[in-house]
C-alpha cells in the first residue's frame, strides 16, 4: 500500500510570512501543499485568489492540491492550470454539470478532484466515481480552518472506500478538515488516502515536527 499523503493547508499559515510557511512545507515530509479558494458566495468567508496563489508557487516545490469553494468553478479551470495546480477540485454542490467539469479540469491537465459537504451523500457520486481522481470528503462545514471534527466522517470514508473497490476505481480519498493527531490513524484505517491539516500543523510549536508526527502516526 502507498503510503499517506500529508496535505498542509496554507488556510492557516502566516500571510504576513507566506514565503516562509511555504518554504517550511517544502523542508517538511509533507506531499501537497493544500490551496484554499474561497469566494464569500458558496462558503461565508474570502481566503485568497489568483495574485496571492501565483506568489505561492513561485517558492512552492510540492504539487499544489487547490480546493476550490466558489460558484461555477467551470469559469476559472484554465486559470488554475496555468497558475500551476496538480490537483483542482470542485464542489459537488456548486456544479450544475460535474461530468463537464471533471473533463474539463483533465482536459487542462491536472487531477480532478470533486469536494463534497458533510451533509452530501457518497451515493450521489456513484455514476461519476471513475471519472474522478481525488474525493475531497469535507470533515467540516467549509469556509474556515480550525473547526471541530464531524464524527459521522468515518462511516462516510468506509461507504466511500466501498464504492471505489466496488467500482474497481482508482480514486483516492482526501479528509478535510478538524485532523490532529488523535484522528489521523483512524481515518487511514477507515480508507482515507490524503489528511489535510491546517491549524494542527501551523499553529503548532513545531510544524515540521508535526507535520512529521502525521506521517509516523499514519505510517
Ligand atoms: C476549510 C478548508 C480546510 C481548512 C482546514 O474550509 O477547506 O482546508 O483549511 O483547516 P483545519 O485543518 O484547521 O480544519
Ligand atoms: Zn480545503
Amino acid at each position: 500500500m502507498t503510503k499517506t499523503k500529508i496535505a498542509p493547508s496554507l488556510l492557516a499559515a502566516d500571510f504576513g510570512n507566506l514565503q516562509r510557511d511555504v518554504e517550511m512545507v517544502n523542508q517538511s515530509e509533507a506531499d501537497w501543499h493544500h490551496i484554499d479558494i474561497m469566494d464569500g458566495v458558496f462558503v461565508p468567508n474570502i481566503s485568497y485568489g489568483m495574485p496571492v496563489l501565483k506568489n505561492i508557487q513561485k517558492h512552492a516545490t510540492k504539487p499544489l492540491d487547490v480546493h476550490l469553494m466558489i460558484v461555477d468553478p467551470d469559469r476559472y479551470i484554465k486559470t488554475f492550470a496555468e497558475l500551476g495546480a496538480s490537483v483542482l477540485s470542485v464542489h459537488y454542490e456548486a456544479c450544475n454539470h460535474l461530468h463537464r467539469s471533471l473533463q474539463a479540469i483533465k482536459a487542462e491537465g491536472m487531477k480532478a478532484g470533486v469536494a463534497i459537504n458533510p451533509h452530501t451523500s457518497i451515493s450521489l457520486l456513484e455514476d461519476t466515481i471513475k471519472d474522478i481522481d481525488v474525493v475531497c470528503l469535507m470533515s467540516v462545514n467549509p469556509g474556515f480552518g480550525g473547526q471541530s471534527f464531524i464524527e459521522n466522517t468515518y462511516e462516510k470514508v468506509r461507504y466511500l472506500k466501498e464504492l471505489i473497490d466496488n467500482k474497481r476505481a482508482k480514486t483516492l480519498i482526501e479528509i478535510d478538515g478538524g485532523v490532529t493527531s488523535k484522528n489521523a490513524k483512524a481515518l487511514v484505517d477507515a480508507g482515507a488516502d490524503i489528511l489535510v491539516a491546517g491549524s494542527f500543523v501551523f499553529k503548532s510549536d513545531n510544524p515540521i515536527e508535526t507535520i512529521q508526527e502525521l506521517k509516523n502516526i499514519t505510517g
